[in-house]
């Protein structure tokens, strides 16, 4: 595996699902293998799980990794190509990522959009910068568009929480923000569930489709009681409308889950990718009863990461 940024195909996930359920049997079954190599966390934004599951995986692999929070330690970083840096800027990403490109082995970035040039989000500018110019692997740590890594743990907490033999049904729900969220945890849990074969519904408000690129072959259902009735889980997201670009359409409280919303899904188990907003996004009983998998997916994004690092180290 050369970078890790999106689903490729049910083969390469199944493989790093299966490679992570190991390294969750036996965190340190490949101590040494990154012994001598660097990974550079570089966040543009903040993170929590991440940040923390990152590292960790890093370590458990014997790799040093080092993490760089750009938005309050680096220099203030120009994209635009060909500019005179009059303004604010400080430094060209193209240098910037020169130089990381020369200090670490693999660098991981985050990156968000900006919900307002929808263009540069879509072509996830910033991320794909630091491919072109870093010259080493990169893993996505969120970009503009995709959450891999909170998809991947979210595929292995699933694959852990199956009831075999039976179709599974999946449901992604909106749930009501006061903020304007990206789309990214939503397309890529999309696009990771589609592509491992599950049986995806998402329902949401009116004008909150998201780009059909992420969502070919789930039913689209706007009636969030018929969405939910008879799921095996239920992923729970807020995001912006993508149409009207990073608009809040709707706060409409009774999207958000309570037992009542679940009462023709008796086992469904609920998932959040975190950081949560309780009693807006998700109810305090859900989160803190025995259908909530938040916790186990949290724990699963060190797993994830290591599957993906190690992946990575053997093309190396
Ligand atoms: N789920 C997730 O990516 O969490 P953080 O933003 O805290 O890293």
């Amino acid at each position: 595996m050369k970078h890790f940024t999106q689903f490729e195909d049910k083969q390469t996930a199944d493989s790093l699902i299966d490679l992570a359920l190991a390294y969750e049997a036996n965190p340190r079954m490949h101590a040494s293998k990154g012994i001598g190599k660097r990974i550079g966390c570089i966040f543009l934004n903040p993170s929590l799980r991440t940040r923390a599951s990152t590292q960790i995986a890093a370590l458990q692999l014997g790799m040093e990794p080092i993490v760089m929070n750009m938005d309050k330690e680096g220099w203030a970083l120009e994209m635009r190509e060909g500019v005179t840096m009059n303004k604010g800027t400080v430094e060209h990403i193209k240098d910037a990522a020169g130089v990381l490109g020369s200090y670490f082995d693999i660098l991981a970035i985050r990156a968000f959009p900006t919900l307002t040039n929808k263009q540069e989000d879509l072509e996830d500018f910033v991320f794909n910068q630091f491919i072109k110019y870093s010259g080493v692997p990169v893993i996505s740590l969120e970009s503009a568009i995709r959450h891999p890594l909170q998809s991947l743990a979210d595929m292995i907490s699933i694959k852990e929480n199956i009831n075999e033999g039976k179709k599974v049904k999946v449901v992604l729900t909106w749930a009501p923000h006061i903020k304007a969220i990206p789309h990214a945890v939503a397309n890529s849990f999309s696009e990771w569930a589609l592509g491992c074969g599950y049986d995806l519904t998402i329902t949401h408000p009116t004008g909150y489709e998201l780009d059909t690129k992420f969502t070919q072959g789930a039913q689209i259902e706007h009636d969030q009681q018929a969405a939910l009735e008879g799921a095996d889980f239920v992923y729970v997201k807020n995001w912006s409308a993508f149409n009207d670009y990073g608009k809040i359409l709707s706060t409409d409280a009774t999207w958000m889950l309570t037992e009542k919303h679940l009462r023709h899904a008796k086992k469904a188990k609920v998932m959040h990718c975190l950081p949560v907003r309780r009693n807006l996004e998700l109810s305090d009983e859900i989160l803190d009863g025995p259908r909530s998998l938040v916790q186990v997916q949290a724990k699963n994004r060190i797993f994830a990461a290591q599957a993906v690092i190690s992946s990575i180290l053997d093309g190396i």
